[in-house]
């Protein structure tokens, strides 16, 4: 059995957390590798909806083992948080169904606090990052000053550790931003009894899926953000601090090449972001306000982490197939497409115009799309509701042709479609 994994094709929000939910059915381990808890991942089953930000959404299936990979950066307030929710939820989280590596990086108050010290500082250029602190602890990754998870294991030594860090960044904060000073010792004492609580979750993670796929299992590697805000291959700067392309899954959880199954691009059957940067497709019409919902459904368009309101647009196929080059996705799982009921027409955008020229694959990459102007066709819409149709001859003509010609366009086959929130309202396609 092979290592799968599921990618946001898009700009996160995709449902990947659904669609993992689902494939963990028949998988062995769910493992996060890249961000933080930036990410937010819904789940929703029998009548319960799991919001989960650094866990796997694995870890609503009793039988899997969830993984916190290297490649993510924690803040341990935010997972004893979630662990303590999903134990009120009857989620059973303990350290022989989550194993969290020593390599992943602790994310501080002072990262947060730098977060949004230079947000504030960039003005008008500013991301509109999620305030997690998450570009912070990846730049004392790479600057080679990060805490590490496997630290916690000696608590006494890892408070002295932050303790040293919140100063230094602390310098920053004052001297460079003009911001207010964060108490060091506080958060050490803090971080101390974190540690305490972690310490048992900390493992060899990378030794542990290397043996289980080389035993056979099958490991879901659940990708968080989406294509577009990867760090190398998204809209950059608008882009989060780390990669969150399908490569990534196996630096990010420390497995070699040569176990790769499937590579599932979740895509919703619209596009949607939230944050700054370019956006071809957006809209902001009565189009807008129906693809987004008025925010009384669960699953409408506001964030699940910080609960703004999402940026919302028609599909945008040359963003798509990129997200297919860079990830080499060998299935799309097409999401929310009960959403479209009542659209009288669909727009697909097939193509770019750039000064009279016609454009199909991005010339250089997605990080300036001012140049490109949206080339649409439209399809019809429908009328029927979606929810409870299990199979793709039962939707109606129209939606079919949507998804047909999706796949056309791509080149690359629809196997998922999800016609709601609910872990059974999909329909697989062979
Ligand atoms: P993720 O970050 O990619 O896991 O996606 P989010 O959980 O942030 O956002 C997806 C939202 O859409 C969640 O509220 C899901 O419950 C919801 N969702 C996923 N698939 C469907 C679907 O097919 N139909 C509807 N109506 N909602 C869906
Ligand atoms: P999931 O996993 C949607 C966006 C932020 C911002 C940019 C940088 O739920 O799909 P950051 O805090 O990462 O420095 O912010 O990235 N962003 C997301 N947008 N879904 C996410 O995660 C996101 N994680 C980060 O809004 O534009
Ligand atoms: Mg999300």
């Amino acid at each position: 059995m092979p290592l799968d994994i599921i990618i946001g094709a898009q700009w996160g929000d995709e449902g990947k957390g659904r669609i993992v939910d689902l494939l963990a059915k028949h998988a062995r381990y769910s493992a996060r590798f890249s961000g933080g808890d930036n990410a937010g991942h819904t789940v929703a089953v029998a009548g319960q909806t799991h919001r989960l930000h650094l866990i796997p959404s694995g870890i609503v299936h009793e039988h899997t083992t969830c993984v916190i990979g290297n490649g993510v950066v924690v803040n341990p307030e935010t997972l004893l948080d979630e662990i303590a929710r999903l134990r009120v939820a009857g989620v059973v989280v303990d350290p022989g169904r989550l194993r969290i590596s020593y390599a992943a990086h602790v994310i501080t108050p002072a990262h947060l606090a730098l977060d949004a010290a230079q947000e504030k500082a960039r003005g008008a250029g500013a991301i509109g990052t999620t305030l997690r602190g998450i570009g912070p602890a990846y730049t004392s990754k790479v600057a080679r000053s990060g805490l590490r998870m496997g630290e916690m294991m000696e608590p006494s030594r890892f408070g002295e550790r932050v303790a040293a860090q919140v100063e230094s960044i602390n310098e920053l904060l004052v001297n460079i931003y003009g911001a207010q000073p964060l108490n060091a010792q506080e958060i050490a004492a803090a971080y101390e009894k974190h540690a305490k609580e972690l310490g048992a979750f900390i493992a060899d993670t990378a030794g542990l899926l290397q043996r289980a796929l080389e035993g056979q299992a099958l490991v879901l590697a659940e990708g968080a953000q989406g294509t577009l805000l990867d760090l190398d291959h998204g809209t950059y700067p608008y882009v989060t601090s780390s990669n969150a392309t399908a490569p990534a899954a196996l630096s990010g959880l420390g497995i070699g090449l040569g176990f790769t199954g499937r590579v599932i691009g979740v895509t919703k059957c619209f596009q949607t972001r939230v944050g700054e940067g370019p956006f071809p497709t957006e809209l902001d019409s009565p189009t807008a306000d129906h693809l987004r919902g008025s925010g009384e459904n669960p699953w409408d368009e506001y964030g699940t982490t910080t609960g703004r309101p999402r940026r919302v647009g028609w599909l945008d196929i040359p963003l798509l197939r990129y997200a297919v080059s860079v990830n080499g996705l060998t299935e799309i799982a097409l999401t929310k497409l009960d959403v479209l009921t009542g659209l009288p027409a669909l727009s697909i955008c097939t193509a770019y115009d750039r000064q009279g020229e016609r454009i199909h694959r991005l010339p250089m990459g997605p990080a300036d799309l001012a140049p490109f102007r949206p080339v649409y066709e439209t399809l019809p819409g429908w009328e029927e509701d979606l929810w409870d149709v299990r199979s793709f001859d039962q939707l109606p003509d129209q939606a079919c042709d949507y998804i047909l010609r999706i796949e056309d366009l791509v080149e690359v086959p629809v196997r998922i479609v999800s016609v709601g929130p609910g872990r059974d309202q999909v329909i697989h396609i062979d």
